[in-house]
This record gives C-alpha cells, sequence and structure tokens, in this order.
C-alpha cells in the first residue's frame, strides 16, 4: 500500500499532460488566486491524508496546481518508512529551494511522517522549509500559514489521540472518479520492532462508522464503483459510540459498507496475521461486492525471525491464516509485504521466507531490503549485521521467486471469464481498456463500442504475464465466473 517513486500531484507524465492543455481536477474547488502543489510519498494513507490537506486548504481559498513553478505554496507529504523514502524527500527539497531562491515569497511545508519523526531539526537542516506538519495537526494548517505569511516559521506536530478528520470531506484531486480510499483508522499500536509507523503515526484509533459509511455513500452516488478502506490495520478496527451503547468491529463495518449498493466494490488494507478473523472471512464471502483479495504481509517465513520482529505470530499460525482464506474464499487473491536481510537473518531462515511464496500463492508481493530506523526497538536492541551485498541477494532471491509464483498464479486464470471494472484507457493502447478484478489483478482488453469507463464487463482471459492478465469482453457472461 506504499510506492515511494509516487507524487499525488506531481509526476513527470502528469505536468507534461498539463503543460500541453488545461487537466482539470476531479474536485475543482473556488479559489481566492492563492495556489498550492503538492506531492505525496509513502503509503495510500498519505495519499488519502493529501486529500484531507488539499480540503482544508481549498476552505481557505487556496487552489491545486500541477505546476509547482506557479504555486504560492508547495507541500511535500513525506515517509519515514525506509532511508531511502527519506532520501527522495530530501532531493525534492533542494528543487524546491531552487524555486524558492528565485521567488522567495514562496513558502514550502513538509507534512506526514518525516515532519513527525524530524520535528523542528528538520528546519534546522533544511533550510528554506517554513512550514513542519506532523499527520495530526493538519487542522492548525491555517494557522500555522497565517504565521509564515507574517515571517514566521510553522510547526505543529502534536500527535493526538482522537484525531481521525471524520468531519473533513476529502477534496479528491488525481482521482479518474472511479476509484477511492477512505481512511477508517489512524495510527498503529504494533510496535514491530523495525518500523517507525507508531512513532510517526501515534496511537491506534478507529473513525466513526457512520461518517465513513456517509463518506462510502457519497462517493458512490458521485459515480466511484471501487472504494479501499484504509488502516495500517485494519483488522483492529473497533468503534464504539459515545454513549457506549454501539459497538463496530472490521467485518461489522465491512458488511454495513457492502450494503451501501451491490454494485460498489469494496477493498481494504492493511490486514494483519494476527488479526484478521475467520468472521471477516465469512463476511468476505457473504457479499460479491466485497473483492476477494487479501494483502496480508508475512514480513518474514521464519519464526524466530518474526518474534524478533514483534510480529507477535509465528510461521505456522500464518499458514493457518492462509488456509483458512483458501478453505473460506477459495478464489480469494493473497498479496504480502517481505524484509530481506532483518538483524541476524541466517541463510536459512531466508529459504523460510522463499518457501512461504511456495506455500501461501501471493499474487504479487512489495519485497524489501531491511532498512534501520532511529529510535524503532530493533535499532536499540539488534545489531543491523546482514552486510548489503547480503540484503540485495536476498531480496533478489525473493524477487524472483514471487515474479515466477505471480506468472503461475496468473496463468492459473486464462480461460476464466472474470468481472472487470473499467477504469480507462490502458496504458499503452487508447485502443484498449484497463481495469481490475475482484482479486485486484488488471487486465487489459480491446475496447467494444458499448463499453465505458466505471461499467462492469466480463472479460474471457486469453493470456497473462506476471504482472497483468489480458482477455476478451465477453456479452453472454460464461458459467464460470469469478
Ligand atoms: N501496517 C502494515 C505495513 C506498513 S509499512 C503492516 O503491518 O503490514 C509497509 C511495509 O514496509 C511493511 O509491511 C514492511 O514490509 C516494510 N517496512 C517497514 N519498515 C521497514 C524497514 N525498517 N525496513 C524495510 N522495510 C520496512
Ligand atoms: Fe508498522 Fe507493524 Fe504497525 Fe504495520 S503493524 S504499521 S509494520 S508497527
Ligand atoms: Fe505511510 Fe511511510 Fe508514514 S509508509 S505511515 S507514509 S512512514
Amino acid at each position: 500500500m506504499y510506492d515511494e517513486q509516487n507524487l499525488l500531484l506531481g509526476s513527470k507524465k502528469e505536468i507534461d499532460e498539463a503543460k500541453q492543455g488545461e487537466v482539470l481536477f476531479y474536485d475543482q474547488p473556488q479559489t481566492n488566486g492563492r495556489k498550492f502543489y503538492i506531492e505525496s510519498y509513502g503509503c495510500a494513507m498519505n495519499f488519502s491524508d493529501s486529500e484531507i490537506v488539499a480540503s482544508i486548504l481549498a476552505d481557505e481559498g487556496y487552489g491545486p496546481t500541477r505546476e509547482m513553478e506557479s504555486a504560492d505554496l508547495i507541500l511535500v507529504n513525506t515517509c519515514s518508512i525506509r532511508e531511502k523514502a527519506e532520501e527522495t524527500v530530501r532531493n525534492r527539497l533542494k528543487v524546491f529551494n531552487q524555486l524558492k531562491y528565485k521567488k522567495p515569497d514562496l513558502q514550502i511545508g513538509v507534512l506526514g511522517c518525516m515532519a513527525e519523526r524530524l520535528k523542528a531539526k528538520l528546519m534546522e537542516q533544511e533550510k528554506l522549509v517554513d512550514l513542519v506538519v506532523g499527520p495530526d495537526a493538519y487542522r492548525d494548517l491555517p494557522n500555522l500559514l497565517a504565521k509564515v505569511d507574517e515571517g514566521e516559521k510553522g510547526i505543529n506536530v502534536l500527535l493526538s489521540r482522537e484525531e481521525t478528520y471524520a468531519d473533513i470531506s476529502p477534496l479528491r484531486l488525481e482521482s479518474n472518479g472511479i476509484v477511492g480510499f477512505i481512511s477508517i483508522m489512524r495510527g498503529c499500536d504494533n510496535m514491530c520492532s523495525f518500523c517507525v509507523v507508531p512513532f510517526t503515526r501515534g496511537r491506534e484509533r478507529s473513525r466513526d462508522t457512520y461518517s465513513i459509511i456517509a463518506e462510502a455513500t457519497d462517493l458512490y452516488q458521485r459515480g466511484f464503483r471501487d472504494i479501499t478502506l484504509l488502516g495500517q490495520n485494519v483488522d483492529s478496527y473497533k468503534w464504539q459510540s459515545p454513549d457506549g451503547a454501539e459497538s463496530v468491529n472490521f467485518a461489522e463495518l465491512l458488511d454495513r459498507v457492502a450494503a451501501i449498493h451491490p454494485d460498489l466494490r469494496i477493498r481494504f488494507s492493511t490486514s494483519h496475521p494476527k488479526d484478521i478473523t475467520d468472521e471477516v472471512l465469512h463476511t468476505m464471502a457473504r457479499h460479491e461486492n466485497i473483492c476477494k483479495y487479501i494483502h496480508l504481509p508475512v514480513q518474514s517465513g521464519n519464526s524466530r525471525i518474526l518474534q524478533l520482529m514483534n510480529r507477535t505470530y509465528d510461521r505456522e499460525w500464518y499458514m493457518n491464516r492462509v488456509d483458512a482464506i483458501y478453505r473460506i474464499l477459495p478464489d480469494c487473491a493473497i498479496s504480502s509485504d517481505m524484509i530481506a536481510g532483518f538483524c541476524s537473518e541466517t541463510e536459512e531462515e531466508h529459504e523460510d521466507t522463499l518457501s512461504m511464496i511456495q506455500y501461501a500463492k501471493y499474487s504479487m508481493s512489495y519485497m524489501f531490503m531491511y532498512s534501520e530506523r532511529p529510535g524503532t526497538p530493533a535499532a536499540k536492541k539488534f545489531v543491523d549485521d546482514v552486510p548489503e551485498e547480503v540484503k540485495k541477494r536476498r531480496l533478489q532471491e525473493i524477487v524472483d521467486a514471487q515474479m515466477n509464483m505471480s506468472l503461475k498464479v496468473n496463468l492459473q486464470d486464462v480461460g476464466k471469464v472474470m468481472k472487470v471494472l473499467i477504469e480507462g484507457d490502458s496504458k499503452r493502447s487508447d485502443q484498449e481498456f484497463k481495469g481490475r478484478t475482484s482479486q485486484n489483478k488488471m487486465v487489459n482488453f480491446p475496447k467494444d463500442g458499448n463499453c465505458q469507463p466505471s461499467q462492469y464487463v466480463h472479460v474471457k482471459i486469453t493470456d497473462a504475464s506476471s504482472g497483468s492478465l489480458r482477455g476478451i469482453i465477453i456479452h453472454t457472461p460464461e458459467t464460470e465466473t469469478h
């Protein structure tokens, strides 16, 4: 659920498109002439937060722009998960700072996890940063911006036990109007030893169920057809009404969101292997529109390493969860996150991660080399002793094994007829559509006169690679649909 290379508003392709002509944002607010430009890094939660920030700024009269040169305010929503993520941001700040030399009135702000991790230090290290705002302090932006207008620095990195931004309606910017994301909780209480998130995002808290349902209903009514419920550990979602009379867990939340409309597809991320219950799996089985796809990061396939990581499950427990998923949801796809070369990992322990790919038959995975993060339990207690070359080689072995597995599971789809939600033109050709299956696999297929984005079509799969499927639209659905 994260991609360090992704930018919300500033990707090269989008900037080029913007220069070719006026490209409207999905939501186009009224402005007072001041413009903000925002880039986002890290996980989907950060991208979702940028839409909340955009909404708060729009209320202040700021309009979005895709061209940083025309912005009065440049914001970068940052990620601290690995060292590389922070390096990327520092490089971007250099680029923004060059602009500020030319245009001294330009205001530059750092938001998100790096703001939280480094706090005021960030302003010392990056001299031209005017604004540092942590993930729970976005409501304070108008006040902080007013300070910056007066020539002061603006900083607020207070974490909160309550903030969920439940009442803020996110401004959908880079949206295609079909696929949307809804934050259902914030923070994380798990303390996996390698992870910086509990420090940058604070304590776990769940958002008001009714505000989630209202946001999902609004998206459905505006034409959205595929929404993902976001949290670092969605299975521990638990909301209680203020009077204590009502308590809603994740399975119940899923049930209610799925009931909004059968044509609204529901996805969620991320599931924690220790918390995903059979109740959730049975709820998924009951609703055709809850997508049969679970992102269930294993991190390591070895029990000793899992214990050092403080993941609170072992290899057997994880395998048991995988068995339960395939038993209750036979057509479900599972994906994972894996870390190569965690502290003291031996060759045999690494092999356990490789064999887990075979066991769980992941359709895809996000794979990383361990990157020590200052202040985390692992940084305090363990030595980052697996040499860089060994980490690299192990990561490559994991990537190779996963690529083979992805190809294998995708080839099993050839010949099946799958229900696909059309999302738009395929990357390669405007003669083709792309869309996703319930299992979150991308399918490319030739256009058909009658079909439009946001419609569901049945596609017969004719070919597969490790990254996507190919097919043709079938007008009379065949019996075997998935
Ligand atoms: N809440 C999610 C993950 C959020 S972070 C979960 O528990 O699965 C996303 C992924 O980044 C993690 O799953 C992990 O694989 C990876 N990651 C986190 N910290 C890391 C570190 N210090 N070095 C390398 N990868 C890390
Ligand atoms: Fe980090 Fe673990 Fe929380 Fe995921 S569950 S965000 S890996 S501490
Ligand atoms: Fe997400 Fe990165 Fe923060 S993964 S929670 S943006 S550290």
